[in-house]
């Protein structure tokens, strides 16, 4: 009798094909860089200063008074009582805390919940680019098939106000499967504030093919003067077909606290805490509680027009540094991040290597100071759109800014 194993013809694969294409983030790598070379790391959006110490006690308190089982699945009552208490005047309506929010976990469950939720396997959805690299992920695991339409900036543009959607372009795009439209302002990478007339626009394009919108707002209190923030969701028609996230992230400097929000008409919020049941099920009781009291002490506190001005600052510094050593920036109108313009840097690329990622290479290898590169904002076939450009971040203490500052005078050299 043979004693060998029996010829097996089944490979273990495990993988689904659905994540198989998927790579380490941009982030993931850029920040690994940046920690084996000793490089300041301008690239990933953190804040690497300590939260409000208002956010910090109410979290303290929270775990002290041992709430420590499951929240309510679509959302602690106090935080969500605490978002329609700040929102409704935002949304020029009041918002039923109990049927109109959905609290997740960060905004990128409310991005995943979200598509799960409202994407059919077939489904397309408009991306615009750059867009936030979650955003083609939870299209293509909800079965959905990503359609992009580039922001389009004129030769030698220097501001995100300039980056504009060419609205024929978008209509093109559109077919008879378009369900859903992703929106993200302020924008990442970009740091575009999509005007009034600009989501207008949209909005017209939006109603007339019966579209959903998911407004991705989480830089909303980071918008600088005489740019404002005007939400989607409040145009004429909107209401009932957007769902608008935010992230308590973002808002309170606290990115590792993953807590957010959606913010949608009763049926939307409905089909999203469908998801959400069985995505997290639940968001973790103590971080809520520490929000809802942050968001209650916010206007008290004029937090939020602090946060704005604390971020002007720091804009106004980088983009200062950035001009003097020769990379030109587009000045953002919100979020916390500056695109430039790398095209006078002598960078030669391999055929076929992407000059975005090769430069970002060399400013933290090299100058010390790391990027990100923006090439994965956008699909593969606009992805030559990035060449000459790079992202930066200003979410940074002074003393690591002035350490960039210091550095970034190397490039002058290079001219
Ligand atoms: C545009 C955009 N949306 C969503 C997120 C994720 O938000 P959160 O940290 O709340 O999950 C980010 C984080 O960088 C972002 O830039």
């Amino acid at each position: 009798m043979s004693t060998s194993q029996p010829a097996t013809s089944t490979h273990y694969d495990p993988v689904a094909t659905r994540v198989r294409g998927f790579g380490a983030t941009v982030f993931a790598e850029f920040t690994a860089l940046a920690n084996a070379t000793g490089a300041v790391n301008l690239g990933q959006g953190f804040p690497n200063f300590a939260a409000p110490d208002f956010v910090k006690a109410a979290a303290q308190q929270a775990i002290a008074a041992d709430l420590n089982q499951y929240a309510r699945s679509a959302g602690h009552p106090r935080l969500v009582r605490a978002l329609a208490q700040v929102y409704s005047p935002l949304f020029g309506r009041t918002l039923d805390p109990m049927t109109e929010i959905v609290v997740t976990v960060g905004a990128t469950e409310g991005i995943f919940a979200s598509v799960q939720a409202l994407v059919d396997p077939g489904d397309e959805v408009i991306l615009i680019e750059p867009f936030y690299d979650s955003y083609p992920a939870a299209v293509t695991m909800a079965g959905g098939v990503p359609v992009y339409v580039p922001l389009r900036a004129p030769e030698g543009a220097r501001s995100a106000a300039a980056w504009t959607l060419d609205l024929d372009e978008l209509t093109a795009a559109i077919t008879p499967r378009t369900k859903l439209l992703i929106l993200n302002t302020p924008s990442n990478p970009v740091g575009k504030v999509f005007n009034r007339a600009e989501l207008s626009a949209l909005a017209e394009i939006v109603c007339r093919f019966n579209l959903t919108v998911l407004s991705d707002e989480v830089y909303e209190w980071m918008v600088y003067p005489p740019a404002e923030h005007v939400r989607i969701a409040t145009l004429p028609g909107m209401w009932e077909r957007t769902v608008t996230l935010g992230s308590a992230g973002k808002t309170f400097s606290v990115t590792g606290w993953k807590i957010g929000w959606a913010i949608a008409p009763p049926p939307l919020a409905h089909a999203i805490l469908m998801a959400h049941q069985w995505i997290p099920f639940a968001v973790s009781t103590p971080m809520q509680e520490a929000i809802a009291v942050a968001l209650e002490e916010s206007q008290p506190r004029n937090y939020f027009a602090w946060l704005s001005a604390m971020y002007q600052a720091k804009r106004d510094c980088l983009l200062a540094v950035l001009t003097d050593v020769g990379l030109p920036p587009m000045t953002p109108d919100g979020s916390y991040f500056i695109i430039v313009d790398t095209g006078a840097l002598p960078i030669a690329t391999s055929p076929g290597a992407r000059r975005d990622i090769a430069v970002c290479r060399w400013l933290t290898q090299e100058i010390g100071v790391a990027a990100i590169p923006p090439s994965p904002f956008y699909s593969a076939p606009h992805q030559s759109l990035t060449d000459n450009l790079a992202r930066f971040t200003f979410c940074k203490t002074d003393e690591t800014l002035d350490e960039a500052a210091h550095r970034l005078q190397r490039i002058k050299s290079v001219h």
